[in-house]
C-alpha cells in the first residue's frame, strides 16, 4: 500500500469528520475534539489555502470514486454523502466519475485511477461480477479498493465493503406483505414486479428475498420486468402492465422509489386505485424523502430503507488504513422499514444469515419525512 505522512491538520480534520459522521452521544472527550475541529473550522479560508498548497507537494490523499450513475434520488444522496466526507477540507483530493450505469465505463474509470496512481479507489459496482481482473490490477499496483453500497461477488481483492443487506430488504418486504394480507383478509395475491438493474446486487438480493415469500405462500407472480432503477423505466413497464394485466393484479412491487414514482404516474393515468384504501398494494425500497412523502400520503403502502449515507464510513475506513489499523471486511448499514398505516407494529422473519428476527415497522409521519435523505 502506498503511504504518505499525514499532517496535523489532516489528522484533525479526519478525526473530526468521522466523529461528526458517526453521531450518537457525545462524551467530554469528543466535545474537546469537536471544539478543536471547530477552531480549525473557523479558519476555513486559511485551511483551504493550506490544503491547496499540500496538493502541490503531494501530501493530500487522492481518492478515485467510480459511482454507478445518477439514476435515482438514492444515488444523488449517495454521491452527496461521499463528496461531503471525502472533501478537500478533510485532506482528500476526490476524483469523481459518474459511470452513467455503464459497466464498461466503470471498469475504464477504475483502470484510469490505477494508471494515475491514486491512493485509494472507491467503487459502487453497477453489477456484481466482472471485477476479478481489474481488482487484481489494483492489488498489484498497491492501491486499496473500498466498495460501497452494492457488492462485488467474484473477487475478494478489496479491503472493505460497507452497504446494505439487500436480501434482508426483500425478505422483510415479503414478511410484511404476508402479515398485511392476512390482517386485511386478502387471500389471493396477484403480483407485478418491477426489478432494478439486472445483475446488480441490489436487484439480485431484493428479488431472491421477496421470491422466497412468493414460493412459501404460493402467491401468483404475473410478471417481472426491469425498470433499471429509474422513474422512466418504472413508468414504461407499469404502462405496459396496466394494458396487459388490466383488473388482474393487486400488488405492485418496485425495487426502488424512482420506479415507484413512475408506476404511480402510470397507474394514475390508467385509473388504477393503489395505496391505502386502494385496490393495489404498492411496495417500494429506498425510503428517500420523496418516497416517504408518498408513504405519508398513502400512495405507497410500505417502503424498505436502503441507506445511502456511506461517506462517513468511507472516510473512517481511509483514516484507519492511513493509521495502519485493521478495517472490517464487511459492514452492514442499519435500515428501518416504513409503513403508511398503524396496525402492524413488527414483522418476524428468518434473515439471510439464518437468524430469526423480529423488527419494528415504523409508521411515517412528517418528522420521519423531514429526517430522510
Ligand atoms: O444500489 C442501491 C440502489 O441503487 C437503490 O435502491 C437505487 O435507488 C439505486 O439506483
Amino acid at each position: 500500500m502506498k503511504r504518505r505522512l499525514m499532517t496535523g491538520f489532516m489528522a484533525a480534520a479526519l478525526a473530526g469528520t468521522v466523529l461528526a459522521g458517526c453521531g450518537g452521544t457525545k462524551s467530554a472527550e469528543t466535545d474537546a475534539v469537536t471544539e478543536a475541529v471547530k477552531t480549525e473550522g473557523a479558519k476555513t479560508a486559511e485551511a483551504t489555502e493550506k490544503t491547496e498548497e499540500k496538493t502541490a507537494d503531494g501530501a493530500m490523499i487522492t481518492v478515485g470514486f467510480a459511482q454507478v450513475g445518477h439514476e435515482s434520488d438514492w444515488r444523488t444522496a449517495s454521491t452527496n454523502s461521499v463528496q461531503a466526507a471525502l472533501s478537500r477540507e478533510n485532506g482528500i483530493d476526490l476524483q469523481f466519475v459518474d459511470c452513467d450505469n455503464d459497466s464498461a465505463a466503470q471498469l475504464e474509470a477504475v483502470r484510469n485511477f490505477i494508471q494515475q496512481g491514486v491512493d485509494y479507489i472507491v467503487i459502487d459496482p453497477i453489477i456484481s461480477t466482472g471485477w476479478d481482473i481489474v481488482l487484481t490490477e489494483a492489488d498489484d499496483a498497491g492501491i486499496p479498493v473500498i466498495v460501497i453500497d452494492r457488492t462485488i461477488d467474484d473477487s475478494d481483492k478489496y479491503v472493505s465493503w460497507v452497504g446494505s443487506e439487500f436480501t434482508n430488504e426483500g425478505l422483510a418486504a415479503g414478511a410484511w406483505l404476508e402479515a398485511y394480507a392476512e390482517k386485511n383478509g386478502v387471500s389471493e395475491l396477484n403480483i407485478l414486479e418491477i426489478t432494478g438493474t439486472t445483475g446488480s446486487s441490489a436487484e439480485i438480493g431484493r428479488t431472491s428475498g421477496f421470491h422466497k415469500y412468493i414460493e412459501k405462500n404460493g402467491w401468483n407472480l404475473l410478471d417481472s420486468q426491469t425498470g433499471d432503477f429509474t422513474q422512466e423505466g418504472g413508468q414504461s413497464v407499469m404502462e405496459s402492465y396496466c394494458k396487459s394485466y388490466e383488473g388482474k393484479f393487486n400488488v405492485v412491487i418496485c425495487q426502488n422509489d424512482n420506479e415507484a414514482f413512475g408506476a404511480i404516474d402510470a397507474m394514475t393515468a390508467a385509473g388504477v386505485k393503489f395505496g391505502v384504501g386502494g385496490d393495489v398494494i404498492l411496495i417500494s425500497f429506498d425510503a428517500c424523502t420523496a418516497g416517504l412523502t408518498d408513504v405519508l400520503a398513502g400512495k405507497i403502502n410500505a417502503d424498505f430503507q436502503c441507506n445511502p449515507l456511506q461517506g462517513p464510513d468511507c472516510l473512517n475506513i481511509i483514516k484507519k488504513l492511513e493509521a495502519g489499523e485493521k478495517v472490517e471486511k464487511k459492514t452492514f448499514m442499519a435500515e428501518p422499514w416504513y409503513v403508511a398505516e398503524e396496525g402492524l407494529s413488527e414483522i418476524s422473519y428468518t434473515n439471510n444469515a439464518g437468524k430469526a428476527v423480529t423488527e419494528p415497522l415504523v409508521p411515517v409521519d412528517q418528522a420521519v419525512v423531514d429526517a430522510a435523505y
